[in-house]
């Protein structure tokens, strides 16, 4: 049991400051993004901070999973003992926050192109706008920001800042 449990322990652990690292990348990106009020010309550090989290909450899935099924409580050491559902429900918010700022990142949908009667394309989709930018900077910050406060509450800061296996 223990040949699973402290591999996926360990991944979960390093996973954990990917998800801190993309989360301040995406962050100053936004932040700077709404200040500069320029384009949006990539949405990579709203994916990767999603992609990481939703890698996360799969580990942590697992990590519960495996724990229920050999009778161990999570977070035995934690502050109450309510912890380990706290943990797993605030993840799961992240996540859901960490969606709608990749989200509201994407380029809005733009009508197909028109065509007239003798066979000639109207011109062709509408180009974004500056205040079509202005919008998914704005949004992707505030969802980005608000992926934090669960984040924040949810990590279980005593135990190991880089475990290695079996460490305690
Ligand atoms: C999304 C953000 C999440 C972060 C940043 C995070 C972070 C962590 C960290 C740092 C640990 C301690 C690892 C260690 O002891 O080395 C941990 C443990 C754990 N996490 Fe997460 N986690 C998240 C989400 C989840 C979710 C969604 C679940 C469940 C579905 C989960 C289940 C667990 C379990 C079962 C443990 C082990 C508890 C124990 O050993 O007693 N985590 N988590």
């Amino acid at each position: 049991m223990e040949n699973v449990y402290y591999p996926l322990l360990t991944a979960h652990n390093w996973v954990r400051w990917l998800v801190l690292l993309t989360g301040i990348w995406a962050l100053v990106n936004a932040f700077m993004g709404v200040r500069s009020r320029g384009p949006m010309t990539s949405r990579a550090p709203f994916s990767a901070f999603m992609g990481s989290i939703h890698l996360q909450v799969l580990l942590g899935l697992g990590l519960f999973a495996i724990m229920g099924m050999n009778g161990m409580a999570p977070f035995p050491d934690g502050p109450r003992s309510s912890f380990g559902w706290e943990h797993l429900g605030l993840g799961l918010i992240a996540a859901v926050f960490a969606t709608m700022a990749n989200r509201a990142a994407k380029a809005p949908a733009r009508a197909a192109p028109v065509y007239v009667a003798d066979g000639t394309p109207a011109p062709g989709p509408t180009p974004t706008t500056v205040s079509d930018d202005i919008t998914r900077w704005r949004s992707a910050l505030f969802w980005t920001f608000l992926t934090w406060v669960p984040l924040l509450l949810a990590m279980p800061w005593w135990r190991p800042v880089l475990r290695m296996l079996g460490t305690e």
